[in-house]
This record gives structure tokens, C-alpha cells and sequence, in this order.
């Protein structure tokens, strides 16, 4: 796929085919990973691919399997998303956050070394890991997109992130940023409306 082909059909799809993937596909995608810019030329990343359906339920057991309509209400007020578009990606986001999981080809975790406490950073610069693992995911959201596999991505909530580490057994310096839910979109699977915007009302030349 041409480079901006693969930029305009990257979305979010959380509707997974019942289908596996080759190690191989995912090697390319994590070796995209691997091509990102990284903040101290270490690209200290590291990758644990979940093919396994029991080891993915074990991982995800924290993760409601359902969410009913008077919660997902409260939700949506009780974290201020006023806006029509946003609440519809909400509400089709929120129930399907356990289900898109497991019913993935498989569940790849991204990790990251970080070495200072990441939720008490001093200043911008000492976010620079988060910041590159962040470029490491979308370069693999990309070539996923690439390989005609589609992608959701879940990031881990309360006590999550100690759970999943005590089931993968990830070194305690390793930080994992999110789940990649990786699989072949259903044929009615919901792709949310991308809220509009004009470009050029966002750029600024020379001065705000
Ligand atoms: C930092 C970040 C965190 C996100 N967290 C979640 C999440 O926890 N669960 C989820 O289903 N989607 C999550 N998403 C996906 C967004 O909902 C999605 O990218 C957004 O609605 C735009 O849709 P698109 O990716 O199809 O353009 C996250 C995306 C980003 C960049």
C-alpha cells in the first residue's frame, strides 16, 4: 500500500473475525515497531505476543465483560464528553472492551524500560520513554494497517498494568503503555465516525 493509502484506512476496529494470524506477519509489524524514533537512541522495547486464547483470559480477567446501559451512562457524564461524535465512540468503545481482547488473533503487549516514577515526571523531558513508545505503537498501527489486519488498543486502568506484569512476568523497570487487540475485521465491523475538522483551520502560520 502506498504510504498516504495506509495512512487514510488506519482505524480503530474493536469487531474481530474468528481467524489467526503467522508469526511472521507479526514480526514485520513489531520490526515497523522497532524503525520508530526513540528518545535515547536505546529503543529499549520489548514485545510479548499472546496467540494463546487461555493466556489472553487469564490477562484480561480484570477487564469488565460487561457494561450496562446505566453505567455506560455515567460514564459518559461523569468524564464530561459532550460532544454527539465522542459519545458514539464511547458507547461503542466501552462495552467491547473485554470482547475485542479476546476474540483478537492475538494480543500484543508493548513495554517500554522506564527508569524514573513515570507518574511523577519533573519536567516534559522525563515522559521522553512514554512519548517513544507511543511512536514505536502507531508505526505498528501502521504497518498493521499495511498488512490488511485490523487493530484496537486498550490502555490498562486501575490495577491492570501490576496484574497483566504478574501473569507475563515483564521485569519490574518495564512499563507496558497498552494491549494491542490485533485480527481480521468482522464484515460488519463499526467504524466510528472520525470527528470533522478543516485542516487548515488548525495550522498557523508564523503566529497563532
Ligand atoms: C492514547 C490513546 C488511548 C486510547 N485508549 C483506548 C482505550 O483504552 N480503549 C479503546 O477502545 N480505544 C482507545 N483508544 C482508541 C481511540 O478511541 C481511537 O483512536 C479514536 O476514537 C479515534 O478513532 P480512529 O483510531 O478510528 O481514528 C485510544 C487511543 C489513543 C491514541
Amino acid at each position: 500500500m502506498e504510504f498516504y493509502d495506509v495512512i487514510n484506512a488506519r482505524r480503530t476496529v474493536r469487531d474481530f473475525q474468528d481467524d489467526t494470524i503467522d508469526m511472521e506477519v507479526i514480526n514485520r509489524i513489531i520490526e515497523s515497531g522497532m524503525k520508530a524514533p526513540t528518545n535515547d537512541h536505546m529503543r529499549d522495547w520489548h514485545f510479548i505476543v499472546v496467540k494463546d486464547k487461555d493466556v489472553v483470559e487469564k490477562l484480561i480477567k480484570k477487564i469488565p465483560k460487561k457494561v450496562s446501559e446505566k453505567r455506560l451512562d455515567f460514564i459518559i457524564k461523569s468524564w464530561n464528553l459532550n460532544d454527539e461524535c465522542q459519545q458514539r465512540m464511547y458507547s461503542d468503545a466501552i462495552p467491547k472492551q473485554y470482547q475485542m481482547l479476546v476474540d483478537a488473533s492475538c494480543v500484543l503487549i508493548p513495554l517500554f524500560k522506564q527508569k524514573r516514577d513515570l507518574l511523577k515526571p519533573k519536567d516534559l523531558a522525563a515522559l521522553n520513554a512514554f512519548a517513544s513508545i507511543w511512536c514505536c505503537i502507531e508505526n505498528i498501527f501502521l504497518a498493521i494497517t499495511a498488512e490488511k489486519y485490523a487493530y484496537a488498543l486498550r490502555v490498562p486502568l486501575g490495577g491492570e498494568q501490576e496484574y497483566v506484569k504478574s501473569i507475563l512476568k515483564f521485569p519490574e523497570e518495564y512499563v507496558m503503555p497498552c494491549y494491542i487487540a490485533i485480527g481480521k475485521p468482522k464484515d460488519d465491523a463499526v467504524y466510528n465516525e472520525q470527528k470533522k475538522y478543516v485542516v487548515l483551520n488548525r495550522i498557523h502560520l508564523n503566529e497563532w
